[in-house]
């Protein structure tokens, strides 16, 4: 069954407690959490002080995307925060392995991502060990930005991957989704959906969130 993350970037933050609250109410899966430092990415959010403030608030998974320049360095502050995702760009970790064995040994689940114009060849000899890939479908940095079909085949990929040598990773895509790239995104192998905006922006949170599970659910 198709799960959802619903990332909070776009949510409220004067009234982040209740937000969240109505993502619990609409069933998400996990709570998708932005982390930008103006290096990386031109946007800037949030440290690990708003992830355990969420940890403090809701018991779902945190689903905790770096997107920051030497990771390395803060891994276990986001792991002590409350993170059990921590997902990593290949483009901010020249050695990938040490940085995936880090997040490992704090006991975290690995996560690695890839920008929209990084093949996804960059990921295929480190799909063995992990738990997690993060399909990028925007440019990071925003929310709110429409979908890159580019993300379909990377999906497709990974996905015939994962069956051919029975591996375990989660795939997940991030960016853009909405009614309409829903179910591409779904029929291409995606297992967990990032949702911002297109949850936000809806006068009702909760139901929005019931109505893309639904939707995901049919397929
Ligand atoms: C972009 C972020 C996404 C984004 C998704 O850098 O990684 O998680 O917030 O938001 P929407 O659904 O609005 O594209
Ligand atoms: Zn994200």
């Amino acid at each position: 069954m198709v799960k959802i993350a619903p990332s909070i970037l776009n949510a409220d933050f004067a009234c982040l407690r209740e937000q969240l609250q109505l993502l619990v109410e609409g069933g998400a899966d996990y709570i998708h959490l932005d982390v930008m430092d103006g290096h990386f990415v031109p946007n800037m959010t949030f440290g690990p002080m708003i992830v355990e403030t969420v940890r403090k608030c809701i018991d779902l998974p945190l689903d905790v995307h770096l997107m920051i320049q030497d990771p390395d360095r803060v891994i276990n502050d986001y792991r002590n925060a409350g993170a059990d995702i921590l997902t990593v760009h290949v483009e901010t970790c020249p050695h990938l392995w040490r940085t995936c064995d880090q997040i490992r040994e704090q006991g975290a689940k690995v996560g690695v991502t890839l920008n929209p114009s990084t093949p996804i060849q960059h990921l295929d000899p480190i799909l063995p060990v992990v738990d997690w890939v993060l399909v990028m479908s925007v440019e990071p940095g925003y929310g709110g930005q429409s979908f890159l079909p580019v993300a379909l085949g990377k999906l497709g990929h990974l996905a015939e991957r994962k069956r051919q040598e029975n591996l375990h990773y989660v795939i997940e895509v991030d960016g853009g989704i909405d009614e309409k790239t829903l179910a591409p995104v779904v029929h291409s192998g995606a297992e967990v959906l990032v949702i911002g905006s297109a949850i936000f922006r809806s006068r009702d949170v909760a139901d929005q969130l019931r109505a893309f599970r639904q939707t995901a659910n049919e397929m």
